[in-house]
């Protein structure tokens, strides 16, 4: 098959799947063309066709499925028998059934999933956890997993001749549920500059207070404690620090990406 177009379709709140996915795209070569689901659904429905279009999803990993929004957006996204790579992004603890439900989505969509891999990035609300992580070895990694796709979309004649792994994961999957560990900002180190109101992917930070979370909203996704050029935001919730000392001595022992083909 020749495969000119790779489509990436993403929700990435702290930028470790977006990275993981560009390193795969690249990997693969052709006209990149990105679609980020983050802060927005697509603004109409995208249909893959053809011989030279193929697919890339990555979605992180919350509470062992893929965020709610993630999963509204892959909802628009279509194919006809066409070529696709599920990428889950993990924070070193596990990613019970993400990739399964990614795949299983693709499948339901007309795509026909190929390749798949589970990779790490810092736990983004337990940040000691996978710290640096992608690290140089991660995107090795993923940069190797991107040119094996590759090479068997280059030596298939056609979708039907690629495989159909199976993925870690169980049906039905786990039951979604938020995590209360929402961040707020210190009003002494804010300056209003509005970063985190207009990067919000759940619209829980109001122009008026920027330093308060609406917490019905707030999907603990950790995008504001990261682009907040401030310091500002930050989960100061008690318990936390309990929380996370628990969290990392429990999760810290290096896991590794994972592939299936
Ligand atoms: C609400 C929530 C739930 C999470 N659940 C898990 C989990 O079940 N297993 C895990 O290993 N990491 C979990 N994480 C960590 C993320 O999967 C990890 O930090 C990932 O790299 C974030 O991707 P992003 O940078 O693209 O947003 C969770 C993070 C959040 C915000
Ligand atoms: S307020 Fe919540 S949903 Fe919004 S960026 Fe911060 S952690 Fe994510
Ligand atoms: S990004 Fe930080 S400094 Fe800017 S408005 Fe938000 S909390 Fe305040």
């Amino acid at each position: 098959m020749n495969i000119t177009d790779i489509h990436v379709v993403y929700f990435s709140a702290t930028y470790t799947t977006r990275t993981i996915v560009r390193e795969i795209a690249k990997a693969i070569g052709g006209n990149i063309i990105e679609h980020d689901v983050t802060n927005a659904l697509p603004e109409s429905e995208i249909t893959l066709g053809g011989d030279n279009s193929m697919l890339i999803v990555g979605a992180p990993v919350y509470v062992g499925r893929i965020p709610e929004a993630a999963a509204e957006a892959l909802k628009m996204v279509h194919g006809i028998n066409t070529p696709a790579v599920a990428v889950c992004v993990y924070g070193n603890r596990d990613y019970d059934d993400a990739l399964l439900e990614i795949k299983d989505t693709l499948n339901g969509n007309g795509f026909h999933t190929f390749a798949a891999g589970a990779f790490i990035g810092r736990h983004c609300i337990f940040p000691k956890v996978a710290e640096g992580r992608p690290d140089a070895s991660d995107l090795e990694k993923a940069a190797a997993f991107g040119k094996r796709c590759a090479q068997l979309l280059a030596d298939a004649a056609g979708t039907d001749a690629l495989g159909n792994p199976e993925v870690k994961g169980n049906r039905p999957y786990r039951e979604a549920h938020k995590v209360p560990m929402c961040p707020t900002g210190d009003k002494e180190k804010c300056t209003k500059c509005m970063t985190c109101v207009r990067l919000c992917p759940a619209g829980a930070i109001s122009e008026s207070d920027p330093c308060s979370t609406d917490t019905s909203k707030c999907i603990a996704c950790g995008r504001c404690v990261v682009v907040c050029p401030h310091g500002s935001r930050a989960i100061y919730l008690p318990g936390y620090a309990d929380a996370a000392a628990k969290f990392t001595a429990a999760f810290s022992a290096r896991r590794e990406p994972e592939t299936f083909f």
